[in-house]
């Protein structure tokens, strides 16, 4: 391989960058994570990065990828020859992260396929052609037998560890991306599923022509052998990059001769610091820099007199397309952003997936389900068959004021935690431009309304006649009508917190303690008109508020009430008890609409949250 002919071939670098310098705030000012680190990839390359453990590989490799967050970053990195743009760069960059983050509940060729659907244009490619594509992914990741095995995980059955993994490097290969990206791929993988992942992404880069570039930390002899070129980095300085067959015969030239038959493990002993006292770590410090000084010397060396030929692209039979494009034809042909599908079908594709997600989930069905139908006895039986002594004022209070609260708590809860966990996937999803954030929200919306409107239905017709509340026809629908919107907002509140809060443990936390807060507000335990005027206003933000002020008007208006000659007390009518209890200050429409605003409002804040507060700001040079 001469350097000419290189050059003919490849006469641009997919990805080149200079001088790439990270700073990251640490206890004491700041540290540099990456120093001064320049190289370039080529079509048709599997690139690795090796390293210890701490040296950088993770770091280096989101920083190309366009994927590093806070920080400094210095340098600049260029695609195709010119400036990267986010946008189309995004999509033609394919990132396997090192967890494997997917839904377990859907198939191998679910998962593909939604991800074909959604990443392919409608355009260009027809719904057959999709099917193709994922039929030919999986034949390429020989995962055809495994195509309709679940992915299993967090406890559920699935496929095996390699598969997983494989399957997360088609979720990205069913588009057409130009570099693909592997954070460890081989972790938590036995060495033959670790060594068939390699040998597979090395078959697709060659293939397809793509940049493949991965970080690993302790790779077999068998898996360099496929690598063509590699990184080597220490204490984030470059102490090697070029042809993986030449790596061990250049560390002999400069005096370090190879003590071990695998050439991974002999570069990582080079390269590790002896963290064991202070003097070993100054030392292994020192030799880490001078391994990393020779380097760069040699290089420049290397470029002067050969031009290249330590970095030159490796020659691949597929690398002929480009020969006649000049980097700025090529740059434009590349940064032509791949159109994404129109929002409808995106809808309907989620909308899908979603609801596959929502009802395989069993124990969330059966948890949704189940639970309003406990409610409904309890509520039926301790409030059993209402007479209208005075007695049952009390409980018709207390069964309107259980039944708000049930609407609450039990839909929140779940509800945040089905939106929360397929957190992670979506924000993955969401870094390689899947689909538009508004039809996710809408479809996962619409998803988890039939698991909590039919049960709950069911629960207050059950509740209703069991307790032998007004049986009048108009009271029974208006009454489900407040509970629907009550429902509603309580809803829009699991969405608001799911995306305002992180972690789902916090969001446990944060829950409950606002709605106990709240239900103080409701009318119930505190009288609606004589709250401490600066905190009245919260009356006003409570879903409890309106929706129990909307079930006692609703029931107790139009009630008489028998009146004992012993007791002192007496409520004749139902108009009695409301005005008692302040609770007229909104007509019921008037508490039905006002809950619906509410929901509406805490869904709009909801949307706002995950469109500009949860989108992930990445460094970009
Ligand atoms: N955002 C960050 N904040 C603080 N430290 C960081 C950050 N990113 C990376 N580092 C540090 O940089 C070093 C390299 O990290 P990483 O690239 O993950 O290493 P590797 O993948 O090689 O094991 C580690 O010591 C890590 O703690
Ligand atoms: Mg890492």
């Amino acid at each position: 391989m001469t350097t000419m002919t290189d050059e003919k071939v490849n006469p641009t670098p997919i990805l080149s960058w200079n001088s790439l310098n990270y700073d990251v705030k640490a206890k004491h000012g700041v540290r540099r994570v990456l120093h001064d680190i320049s190289g370039s990839v080529y079509p048709g390359e599997l690139v690795a990065i090796m390293g210890s453990s701490g040296a950088g590989k993770t770091t280096l490799l989101n920083v190309l990828a366009g994927r590093v967050q806070g920080g400094r970053l210095y340098g600049n990195i260029e695609f195709n020859g010119v400036k990267r743009k986010p946008s189309s760069f995004k999509r033609l960059l394919a990132y396997v992260e090192q967890d494997d983050l997917m839904f377990a509940q859907l198939s191998v060729r679910e998962t593909l396929n939604t991800s074909a659907q959604l990443r392919l244009s409608d355009k260009k490619y027809s719904e057959e052609e999709k099917n193709e594509r994922v039929d030919s992914v999986l034949r390429q990741l020989r995962l055809t037998h495994v195509g309709d095995s679940r992915i299993g995980g967090g406890g559920e059955r699935g496929v095996s560890g390699g598969e997983r993994k494989r399957v997360s490097i088609g979720v990205e290969l069913v588009t057409d991306p130009s570099i693909l990206v592997l954070d460890e791929p081989s972790s938590g993988l036995d060495s033959s599923s670790a060594e068939m992942v390699v040998a597979l992404t090395k078959q697709m880069s060659v293939e397809r022509r793509l940049c493949t570039l991965m970080t690993i930390h302790q790779p077999s002899a068998e898996m360099v052998a496929l690598f063509d070129k590699i990184i080597v980095l220490a204490q984030g300085r470059l102490v090697y990059m070029g042809l993986a067959s030449q790596a061990v015969d250049y560390f002999a030239s400069i005096g370090f001769p190879s003590t071990h038959p695998n050439p991974a493990n002999f570069l990582i002993d080079l390269t590790t610091v002896d963290f064991s006292s202070d003097s070993a770590m100054q030392k292994s410090e020192e030799h880490v820099r001078l391994l990393a000084e020779t380097f760069a010397k040699h290089r420049d060396s290397a470029l002067l007199t050969a031009k290249g030929s330590f970095e030159s692209g490796v020659k691949t039979d597929c690398s002929q397309r480009n020969v006649d494009i000049t980097p700025e034809v090529a740059a434009i042909a590349l940064f032509e952003p791949a159109p994404m599908s129109r929002w409808l079908s995106e809808f309907q594709i989620l909308m899908r997936r979603e609801w596959a997600l929502s009802v395989r989930n069993h124990s969330l069905v059966y948890g949704m389900a189940t639970e309003p139908m406990v409610m409904m006895l309890f509520l039926g039986f301790v409030f059993f068959q209402l007479k209208h002594d005075q007695a049952s004022v009390q409980n018709r209070i207390g069964a309107l004021f259980s039944l708000s609260i049930s609407c609450t708590f039990a839909v929140i809860i779940p509800g945040m935690t089905v939106i929360m966990s397929a957190r992670d996937v979506v924000l993955r999803e969401r870094s390689a431009g899947t689909y538009r954030m508004s039809s996710y929200f809408f479809a996962r919306a619409l998803c988890i309304y039939p698991l909590v409107y039919i049960p709950y239905t069911v629960m207050y017709t059950g509740a209703y006649f069991i307790a032998h509340l007004q049986y009048e026809a108009s009271k029974f629908f208006i009454g489900m009508a407040n509970m629907y919107a009550i429902l509603f907002a309580s809803l829009g509140f699991s969405f608001a917190v799911s995306m305002l809060v992180k972690k789902i443990e916090a969001a446990h936390i944060v829950t409950p303690v606002t709605l106990a807060t709240l239900m103080l507000f409701a009318g119930n335990m505190s009288h609606a008109g004589a709250i401490t005027p600066v905190l009245r206003w919260i009356k006003y933000i409570c879903m409890y508020y309106y929706a129990y002020s909307g079930f006692v008007q609703n029931e107790f208006g139009g009630l008489e009430f028998e009146c004992d000659t012993s007791s002192t007390l007496c409520y004749r009518t139902g108009e009695e008890v409301i005005a008692t209890y302040g609770l007229d200050e909104f007509p019921i429409w008037l508490c039905i609409v006002l809950n619906l605003v509410l929901g509406v409002g805490l869904y709009i804040a909801a949307y706002c949250l995950l469109r500009w507060k949860a989108k992930p700001r990445y460094l970009w040079i």
